[in-house]
C-alpha cells in the first residue's frame, strides 16, 4: 500500500489549464512508452506464448513443474502450465488469464488460445515495424476476427447425437485427450467422460452440473482400471472381513454415535468387590451392545455406517447378526451419502426408526491391486443422479493429470449438449478461416487491409505448430493441406499429426467444437487489442 503511494502519480495543471503528470520520484522507477512499450509488451507476452506452443497437438510436449513446496506436476494442460509457471511479468500475466479465461468457458483449448494470442502479436510486431498505427493494426484484427468466426459457423457441421447413439459425443472427447498422456486409453477414458456427464445432465435443459460428478484419485494399479461408478465411493472397508461383500437393495442407517456403551464424562470410579458384580457389569455392558445391534435390526437396516469406531464386541454382535457396518466415515462423505441416499444423519440409537434409512441399489466393497485397497461403492442411490469417476494410477502426479485430462473431455462434452455443432481439427478449421480471411483483405481499403492479412497468418500458425509438434516439415504441410482445401473445396482437411495416411479429418474423426474455436479466435483477439493499447508502461524499478 505504501509502495503505491511513493510511486504514486498526480495530474497537475499548467498555467494554460493544461493537464500534466508529474511523476514523483521519476528516478526510481522505470517507463516505457510509445513504440518502446509495445515492443517490450509484445516480447513478454511472446516469450510466455512459446512455452506453450510445444506443447500443441496429439504429439505436443509436457511439460514438467515444480512448486514452491518441491512438489512436481506434469502436465499437457495449457492452462495448467501458465497458472504454476507463476508468470510475475505483468502483460504475461495477461496471457495466463487468457487461458484460464477459455479454460472457465470452454475447458479445452487452453494451449491453442495462447498460441493463437503469441502468433498474432508476432504479426503486430512486424506490422508495428512497417510503421502502421497500432489502433488500425487493432481494427483490422477485429474485422478479420469477426470474418472468421462467421466463417465457422459457415463451414461447422452439425452432429446429430441421440441417447442410443453417441459415437460423435465419444469422438469428440476423444479428440481432446488425443493430446494427453491417458491417450493410449483414448477410447476407454472417452466413454467414461462422456457417460459420466450424461449421467447427471439434465438433457431437457441442455445443462450439466459438474458438481453432481465426483473425481477420486487413488494410488495404485493401472490407468486402465480407472471406472466410472454411478453413485458414491468411500474409501473405506467393512468394519469385519467376514461381513456380507455386497448387500441388495441396501437400507442404510447412518449413525453419528459410537457402538460403545456410554461413559460418565466425569472422573468416576468403580469399585468391584465380588465375582457377582463383575459378572452383572459385563451383562450390562453387554446388553448395551445387544440394544444397539436390535435397535439397528430393528429400524430395518441392513448396512450401518458410523462416523465414529465400534468396539470389538460390537463389531462381533454386529457380524453374528449379520449386518454389515462401515466405521470412521468422515463427515464429509456422510453428508454426501446422506444426500445421495435420503438418509437422515441419527445422532442416537434411540432415535433410529425405518423412515430415517436412505436407499441404494447395491452397496459392495472392491478390493484393487495387489495391495488388496478396499474400498465401499454406493450405487444406484434413490435421491441423487451423482457419480464418482475412480481414477488408478501409478504415482499421484499421473492422477492428477489424469483427472485434468478427463475434466477437459467432460467440459467438451458439456459443450456439445449445449450445441452439437463442431469444426475440424488438426488446423482444418484455421486453415479454412485463413483463407476465408486473406480473401476478406482484399476488400479492404486502407491499411487495415495489412493487419487482416497478418491475421491470415496468424492462423495458419496452429497447423504449423502442430506439423512442427509432430516431427513433420512445417511448411510443406501447411502449403499441402491448402492446396488440397482449395482444390478439393473442402474445409475437413488439416496436419495428418497422428501420420494416419489421410489428411481428411472427418475421416479421422478429429472433431473439436464450435463455441470451443470460436471462443479461442475471440479471446485470443481480444487480449491483443488490449495489448497494443498500451503504450505506457510505469513501474518502480527496484520490484519488490
Ligand atoms: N488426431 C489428431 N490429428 C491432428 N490434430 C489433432 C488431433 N487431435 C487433436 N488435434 C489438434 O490438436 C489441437 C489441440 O491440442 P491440445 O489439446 O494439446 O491443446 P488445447 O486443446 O488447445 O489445450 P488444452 O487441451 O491444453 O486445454 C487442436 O488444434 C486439435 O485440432
Ligand atoms: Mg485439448
Amino acid at each position: 500500500m505504501q509502495q503505491g503511494a511513493k510511486y504514486s502519480q498526480q495530474v497537475a495543471f499548467d498555467e494554460y489549464g493544461q493537464p500534466f503528470i508529474i511523476l514523483r520520484e521519476q528516478d526510481k522507477q522505470g517507463r516505457l512508452k510509445g513504440k518502446e512499450a509495445h515492443k517490450a509488451n509484445i516480447l513478454a507476452a511472446r516469450s510466455v506464448a512459446k512455452i506453450l506452443r510445444t506443447s500443441l497437438g496429439p504429439r505436443g510436449m509436457d511439460k514438467i513443474l515444480v512448486g514452491p513446496d518441491g512438489q512436481p506436476t506434469v502436465t499437457n494442460d495449457g492452462a495448467t502450465i501458465l497458472q504454476k509457471m507463476n508468470v510475475t511479468h505483468e502483460i504475461g500475466k495477461l496471457l495466463v488469464e487468457l487461458s484460464k479465461s477459455q479454460d472457465d468457458e470452454i475447458g479445452d483449448g487452453t494451449t491453442g488460445v495462447v498460441v493463437m494470442a503469441g502468433a498474432l502479436l508476432e504479426e503486430a510486431e512486424k506490422l508495428l515495424d512497417k510503421g502502421i498505427h497500432p489502433i488500425r493494426i487493432s481494427q483490422g484484427f477485429e474485422d478479420a476476427c469477426e470474418v472468421a468466426v462467421k466463417h465457422l459457423e459457415a463451414i461447422a457441421d452439425r452432429v446429430p447425437w441421440t441417447e442410443e447413439k453417441l459415437d460423435a459425443l465419444y469422438e469428440t472427447a476423444s479428440t481432446t485427450l488425443g493430446s494427453k498422456v491417458i491417450s493410449r486409453f483414448q477410447k476407454q477414458m472417452s466413454k467414461i467422460a462422456v457417460d459420466a456427464v450424461l449421467a447427471v445432465a439434465d438433457l431437457k435443459r441442455k445443462d450439466v452440473n459438474f458438481e453432481l460428478i465426483k473425481m477420486e484419485g487413488k494410488v495404485g494399479g493401472r490407468l486402465e482400471d480407472t471406472m466410472l461408478v454411478r453413485g458414491v465411493v468411500l474409501d473405506k472397508e467393512m468394519s469385519h472381513s467376514q461381513m456380507d461383500k455386497e448387500i441388495k437393495d441396501a437400507k442404510i442407517a447412518i449413525l453419528t454415535c459410537p457402538f460403545e456403551p456410554p461413559k460418565p464424562k466425569n472422573k468416576h470410579k468403580l469399585d468391584i468387590t465380588t465375582a457377582e458384580a463383575y459378572r452383572e457389569l459385563y451383562a450390562r455392558e453387554q446388553k448395551y451392545f445387544k440394544d444397539m445391534v436390535q435397535m439397528c435390526k430393528d429400524s430395518g437396516a441392513t448396512l450401518v455406517l458410523c462416523q465414529w469406531g465400534f468396539d470389538d464386541e460390537a463389531n462381533h454382535l454386529l457380524l453374528q447378526n449379520k449386518l454389515p457396518a462401515v466405521r470412521w466415515v468422515g463427515g464429509v462423505e456422510i453428508e454426501l451419502i446422506a444426500i445421495a441416499t435420503g438418509a437422515r444423519i441419527v445422532p442416537r440409537f434411540e432415535e433410529l426408526e425405518s423412515k430415517k434409512l436412505g436407499s441404494a441399489g447395491l452397496v459392495r466393497e472392491v478390493s484393487f491391486g495387489t495391495t488388496n485397497d478396499k474400498m465401499v461403492v454406493i450405487e444406484g442411490c434413490a435421491h441423487s443422479k451423482a457419480v464418482t469417476v475412480l481414477i488408478r494410477g501409478g504415482n499421484q502426479m499421473m492422477i492428477d493429470e489424469a483427472e485434468r485430462s478427463l475434466h477437459d473431455a467432460m467440459c467438451v462434452t458439456r459443450n456439445l449438449i449445449k450445441d452439437n455443432r463442431i469444426v475440424y481439427g488438426g488446423g482444418a478449421a484455421e486453415v479454412a478461416c485463413a483463407l476465408k480471411v486473406a480473401d476478406f483483405a482484399d476488400s479492404v481499403s486502407g491499411v487495415e487491409q495489412y493487419a487482416v492479412r497478418s491475421f491470415a497468418d496468424a492462423l495458419e500458425q496452429i497447423p504449423i505448430a502442430l506439423a512442427e509438434n509432430s516431427g513433420l516439415p512445417p511448411i510443406e504441410s501447411l502449403a499441402e493441406v491448402r492446396r488440397k482445401q482449395i482444390d478439393q473445396k473442402s474445409n475437413t482437411i488439416g496436419v495428418d499429426c497422428k501420420q494416419k495416411g489421410t489428411n481428411d479429418m472427418k475421416k479421422q474423426k478429429v472433431f473439436e467444437t464450435l463455441i470451443g474455436k470460436q471462443q479461442q479466435l475471440l479471446l485470443a483477439t481480444q487480449l491483443v487489442r488490449m495489448i497494443l493499447k498500451i503504450d505506457d508502461v510505469i513501474q518502480p524499478q527496484d520490484k519488490f
